[in-house]
């Protein structure tokens, strides 16, 4: 299906988004001071970029995995059902869990990944999230620590995409369509 004609209005800027990442990785350290080592789940593919910069600011002796939902597809609506395209390579019981998400939309993927994981009996289980919609939750599920609230707005860019493009903007962009 040919794609609507839209452009990207910058929303968050690379610069914000750095500032705002040493202030969570700051808020991580103290909460996981403690640990031997934590495992950082990135939900794939949106958080890569989220990931790749936050892991570089703990400071902490860490893990990384990664775990694939379903998602969007090429549409601009969440299906609400979760499957597990691709499970952990580690075990994560009795162990300090970060899940990385890039949005928390409806709120389907994160409380489903939660479940999941926390099934597996880790020692702390939290979830840290780059962006959140809240005004769009149909499930009850609050991630531990939040980038940016934004509002019901198409975003892409720093590893989020739509139709899988544009994920490599440093920027967050809101999608505008003009036609
Ligand atoms: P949820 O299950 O509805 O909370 O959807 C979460 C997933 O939907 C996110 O991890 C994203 O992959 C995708 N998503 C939600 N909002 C957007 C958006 O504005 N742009 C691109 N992907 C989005």
């Amino acid at each position: 299906m040919p794609q609507r004609p839209y452009v990207i209005d910058e929303m968050i800027s690379a610069k914000q988004i750095a500032a705002r990442i040493e202030e969570l990785a700051s808020e991580i350290r103290a909460e996981y001071s403690d640990t031997d080592k934590l495992v950082v789940v990135g939900l794939l593919r949106g958080s890569f970029v989220f990931i790749a910069d936050l892991v570089r600011e703990l400071d902490l002796p860490v893990e990384v995995d990664f775990l694939e939902a379903s998602s969007y597809g090429n549409a601009t609506e969440s299906s609400r059902e979760v499957r597990i395209l691709k499970d952990l390579r580690g075990e994560i019981e009795g162990r300090d869990v970060l899940v990385v998400e890039d949005i928390v939309d409806t709120g389907y993927t994160l409380k489903h990944v939660r479940h999941l994981l926390s099934g597996r009996a880790p020692r702390k289980l939290k979830i840290i999230a780059l962006l959140d919609k809240p005004a769009r939750r149909e499930v009850d599920i609050k991630a531990d620590w939040i980038g940016f609230s934004i509002p019901d707005e198409f975003v892409v860019g720093y590893g989020i995409d739509f139709a899988q493009r544009n994920r490599n903007l440093p920027y967050i962009g809101k999608v505008r369509f003009t036609e």
